[in-house]
């Protein structure tokens, strides 16, 4: 579930920035980007047409206590918000300390690492001094930018949705990745299956099974994509996995990653 999160008096350094809340006086800086057409679409906002838009949402962060500000040089040039992740879309969080990041950076300081150096120290002060014990972290599929940070900081994928339609865009597809605390133990075997989806292989005689029911370009792909989806429910029962998704049975050993037999359902 959500853990509760107040950062209004918090203060965070890394070699080159200070995370810290953002204040009213930022207003020339907050615009400055986020005004910056392309920039916060690729985080499913429209970009500010003025700069009593940038005051609302600047009111808003200070309000909500939740979205650091990211300092550069003594300039603002990015956020950073810990925002409060879709439970109905992730109840297999319910009983752990989860929480949402989310990220902006200002266009001319992109490529320079600053992103996956705010976030590493973000992460270090949720898990290590708040305690949390996953995080997520969502991308649409073309964002490659996103992808990478998520990837520098250890995130990986986990659930894939082709449905996340929103103020910019009428269809759009892409990823919420997961990071997990050291210190917590991973009991769930749906989320153990999907965060290692990466290794889901078979054999040769195993391709040609699969080939009988599947008749897709790369059936092994199509099957990590079945295990990723959000609507693909996922049982263990002895040592195999099961995965149901789109009127398919997959059968997976839960030791090798190895796909057994794939049947439709009937
Ligand atoms: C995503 C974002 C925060 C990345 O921050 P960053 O500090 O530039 O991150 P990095 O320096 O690690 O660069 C990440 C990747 O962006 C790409 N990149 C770098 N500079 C770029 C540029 N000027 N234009 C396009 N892509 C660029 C590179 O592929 C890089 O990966 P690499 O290091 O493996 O080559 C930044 O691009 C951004 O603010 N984008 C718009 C908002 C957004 O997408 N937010 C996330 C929503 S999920």
């Amino acid at each position: 579930m959500n853990s509760p999160i107040d950062i209004s008096n918090v203060v965070l350094k890394t070699e080159r920035l200070v995370l810290r809340p953002w204040r009213l006086s930022d207003l020339d800086d907050f615009y400055e980007y986020a005004s910056v057409d392309g920039v916060g679409e690729m985080a499913g906002w429209p970009h500010h047409k003025s700069k009593d838009d940038s005051l609302v949402i600047l009111k808003r962060f200070i309000e909500n206590k939740r979205t650091f500000a990211i300092e550069y040089n003594n300039k603002a040039i990015g956020s950073l918000g810990i925002e409060e992740y879709d439970e109905d879309k992730l109840p297999e969080l319910k009983d752990l300390k989860a929480r949402e990041i989310g990220y902006v950076l200002a266009k001319p300081y992109w490529g320079l690492g600053l992103m996956p150096e705010a976030v590493k120290r973000v992460i270090d002060y949720l898990f290590n001094e708040l305690k949390l014990d996953v995080l997520v972290c969502g991308h649409y599929q073309f964002n490659n930018q996103s992808r990478r940070v998520q990837e520098k900081c250890g995130f990986k994928h986990y659930k894939y949705s082709d449905d996340l339609s929103n103020i910019v865009y009428e269809k759009i597809n892409g990823w919420e990745s997961l990071l997990f605390n050291k210190s917590y133990e991973i009991n769930d075997p749906s989320i153990i299956l999907r965060m290692n989806v990466y290794k889901i292989h078979t054999t040769t005689l195993g391709y040609e099974r699969i080939g009988r029911v599947l008749n897709y370009n790369d059936n092994i792909d199509y099957i990590k994509n079945a295990i990723s989806n959000y609507k693909s429910t996922i049982i263990k029962n002895g040592k195999n996995y099961y995965i149901e998704y789109d009127n398919v049975i997959i059968c997976v050993n839960s030791k090798s990653y190895s796909v057994i037999t794939v049947k439709r359902k009937k």
